[in-house]
């Protein structure tokens, strides 16, 4: 017979080739805590139910509790021949206490238990990172206000195209990371299903009050459908494309902040303190923590694609496949917690070269718009103004002129409509003042999306903290 948990029907160990691949310990015995907690709140629901005595299930929770604290301080020792942590955390417990241990696994199967820690592992993780995001959008929106009066290019297609606010292009990531919130916030609500109960696939036989463990584990809801709780990887696609967005967000930020970093735009400076020089170059500083954050949402897309396709061609109900669920999520998981962090700190201590992204628009056309808007308030078809100041843009190219060095007379041969007050139209501080429609660049637009901003804050903070509370149990 085979010395495994499960070895009744065996006659011979397990290869060790085939034990070491079939083995998931070294990844997730990161959820002991949700392991633990889940099995303790099972003990209760099967001696409250008469299943096993109040005894036995008291002795489970005291060699529980032992168990946690051993590991709590890193002294136990997890055993690749148990293969995961429920059965490392089981045998331990059957050692510690005998039969009461080993009536633990009663009406319940390591599926509906794996599946029970991945979900309150997930909550609990859910909290993490909206705090860290929550801080990026603080950062975000403080950006916006310190530099509130910075003007820059903005582009399309990369070309200059109109001056906008710098305080409304950071409000820009800061609505994009307003519904990765509310992304995360819809994760959460599918997470917090409890599976618990569902068994190996079918339900059981015993008389089980899942209700009961909902509640003492803190969930929402409980699934409808046995095949479906333990089957089930969707929450974790949802929360795989969360991650995806969100760190795509973070990329294209990435990318602006490169090159705004280089000698050719010096839009801004990040701090040293997130940025690191070359090995032969003593010259250089390098924007490394953007470039690994650019980086790392491949290797997130990775674990999305990953998981997507593991599950495509899966049947009903679990499959070893599965064991393949947690280790992208896991890598996502940190790698995103990171990238938010970081981030939050680059963007508080950065410098943003106000004058010079100022400067810069002096020489350009980003007022081009401004000058045919000018022309169509004054009765001329939009398209005829278009092609009125194309023609002025192409005859100060000729000329080496932008369009505020054009004299009045230059002006009136191109349309008579001019008059003395387009220069102050042209004025690329008036360019940004004058665009105060809804959502748009304009000072006082962008201090209502601030306004707004600071809601959104005050409102995900209540959200993350009623998460963590939530999980705060796992201690
Ligand atoms: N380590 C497994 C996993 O991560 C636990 C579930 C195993 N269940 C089973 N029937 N072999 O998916």
């Amino acid at each position: 017979m085979s010395e495994m948990m499960w070895g009744g029907r065996f006659t011979k160990a397990e290869e060790k080739n085939a034990l070491d691949f079939n083995a998931s310990i070294s990844f997730d015995c990161r959820m002991y805590k949700e392991d633990i907690a889940g099995s303790m709140a099972h003990a209760a629901m099967l001696a409250n139910q008469g299943i096993i005595s109040k005894e036995d299930s008291q002795k489970i929770t005291e060699g529980l509790k032992k168990i946690k604290k051993e590991i709590d301080e890193g002294k136990f020792d997890f055993s690749i021949e148990l293969e995961d942590i429920h059965m490392n955390v089981e045998k331990r417990l059957t050692d510690d206490i005998g039969d009461a241990g080993a009536r633990l696994h009663t009406a319940r199967s390591r599926n509906d238990q794996c599946a029970l820690d991945l979900h309150m592992y997930m909550k609990r993780n859910m909290g993490r990172l909206a705090d860290k995001l929550i801080a990026l959008e603080e950062a975000l929106l403080s950006a916006s206000k310190k530099y509130k009066d910075v003007i820059l290019p903005g582009y399309t297609h990369m070309q200059r195209a109109q001056p906008v606010l710098f305080a409304h292009h950071m409000l820009c990531y800061f609505a994009m990371l307003e519904r990765d919130f509310r992304r995360l916030m819809d994760c959460y609500e599918m997470t917090d299903m409890s599976p618990i109960g569902a068994c190996a696939l079918a339900g059981t036989t015993y008389p089980t009050a899942p209700e009961e463990e909902r509640e003492a584990l803190h969930f929402g809801k409980i699934y409808g459908n046995s095949l479906d709780a333990v089957s089930d990887r969707d929450y974790l696609l949802q929360f795989l494309s969360f991650a995806a967005i969100c760190a795509m967000h973070l990329s294209r930020l990435s990318e602006e902040f490169i090159y705004w970093s280089t000698s050719e735009f010096q839009f801004i400076e990040l701090d040293d303190g997130y940025s690191t020089g070359s090995s032969i170059m003593p010259q250089k500083k390098n924007p490394d923590m953007c470039e690994l954050i650019r980086g790392k949402t491949g290797r997130i897309y990775g674990s999305l694609m990953g998981l997507l396709t593991v599950m495509k061609g899966l049947p009903l109900a679990y499959d070893k496949d599965m064991q393949e669920d947690k280790e992208g999520v896991f890598d996502a998981i940190d790698n995103l917690y990171f990238a938010l962090d970081i981030y939050a700190g680059m963007i508080n201590t950065m410098t943003v070269n106000g004058s010079h992204t100022r400067e810069v628009l002096e020489h350009d056309f980003s007022n081009a718009t401004d000058m045919a808007d000018y022309l169509a308030k004054k009765g001329l078809p939009f398209r005829k103004a278009h092609a009125v100041v194309g023609n002025a843009v192409h005859y100060c190219i000729e000329h080496h002129k932008v369009l505020l060095d054009l004299s009045m007379e230059e002006l009136k041969s191109l349309s008579p409509l001019f008059e003395e007050d387009i220069l102050e139209t042209l004025k690329i501080e008036n360019c940004v003042k004058n665009r105060e429609s809804y959502g748009g660049t304009g000072p006082k637009s962008v201090a209502r999306q601030q306004a707004h901003g600071e809601k959104v804050i005050a409102e995900m903070k209540e959200t993350a903290s009623a998460w963590k509370e939530s999980m705060a149990f796992l201690g």
